[in-house]
C-alpha cells in the first residue's frame, strides 16, 4: 500500500539556497554527518548565528491553545530540527532525551529551563538549577546532565529552535509529584509549515527517510 500524505508533509525535492533556514540544515548536516562524534561548539555556533540574525523561521510559527507546538523543519538520519511555539502558561513535561543530544536556540521571547536529577529506584525528582535563556541564547542537554522542563517566562510566549541528534521519536516523561516515568511517543503539529492534520508521525518519518 502506498503512503498518501499531503505534499507539505513530504520532504521537498531540494532546499532553497535563498532560505537561511534551509542553509542552516545543510550546514548542520555537514557537522553532524555519519558516525563522527557531534561537534558541540560548532553546532551551538551555527544555531547562535542563525538566531541572532535570521527571520526565515517565521513561516513555521504555529501557536496552539491546547499545547506548545512541535513543527518539523528538517529531518535526516543524523538529526531533526523543530520549531517549538510556547503560548503563555504552557510547559513541556519533565523529560529525558533518549540518550541523544539536544540544543535549543531561543528565537523570540525568553525560555526557562529547570533541571532535575533523574530519580533512581522510585525516589522523587531532585530539582536542580533553573536558568533563563533570552532571545539568542543557546541551551544544551544530554541525559548525563539532567532531565528537564522547558517553559516560557511567566506571562509571556516564546519561540525556539530545537536540534536533536539523533532524532528522538520517543522519550520518557516524569511525573513532577511522584517521579514515576512514562514512555511517550512524540509527533508533529506541522511539517515544513503545513498542518499535519493529525497524521501518524510514523508515516511522516517514513516519507522523510532518505531526505
Ligand atoms: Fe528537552
Amino acid at each position: 500500500m502506498s503512503i498518501e500524505l499531503a505534499p507539505g508533509l513530504c520532504p521537498p525535492a531540494q532546499r532553497s539556497a535563498d532560505c537561511s533556514l534551509d542553509r542552516l540544515t545543510e550546514a548542520l548536516e555537514g557537522v553532524l554527518r555519519g558516525e563522527e562524534p557531534a561537534e558541540g561548539p560548532a553546532v551551538a555556533a551555527l544555531l547562535r548565528d542563525y538566531a541572532a540574525s535570521e527571520e526565515t523561521w517565521r513561516p513555521y510559527v504555529h501557536f496552539r491553545e491546547d499545547t506548545y507546538s512541535r513543527n518539523l523543519v528538517w529531518r535526516c538520519g543524523d538529526f531533526e530540527l523543530l520549531l517549538l511555539c510556547w503560548s503563555e502558561g504552557q510547559a513541556s513535561p519533565i523529560h529525558d532525551h533518549a540518550g541523544q543530544q539536544c540544543w535549543m536556540a531561543v528565537l523570540e521571547g525568553e525560555l526557562e529551563e529547570l533541571h532535575f536529577a533523574e530519580p533512581k529506584g522510585g525516589a522523587l525528582l531532585q530539582p536542580g538549577r533553573v536558568k533563563a535563556f533570552p532571545q539568542g541564547g543557546v541551551a544544551y542537554i544530554h541525559d548525563d546532565i539532567a532531565v528537564h522542563l522547558i517553559r516560557p517566562r511567566p506571562g509571556t510566549r516564546a519561540i525556539s529552535l530545537h536540534l536533536y541528534s539523533r532524532p528522538i521519536d520517543a522519550c520518557r516523561t516524569f511525573c513532577g509529584e511522584t517521579g514515576v516515568p512514562a514512555e511517550v511517543h512524540v509527533g508533529y503539529h506541522t511539517v515544513r509549515g503545513t498542518d499535519c492534520g493529525g497524521a501518524d508521525p510514523a508515516l511522516i518519518r517514513e516519507a522523510w527517510q532518505g531526505a
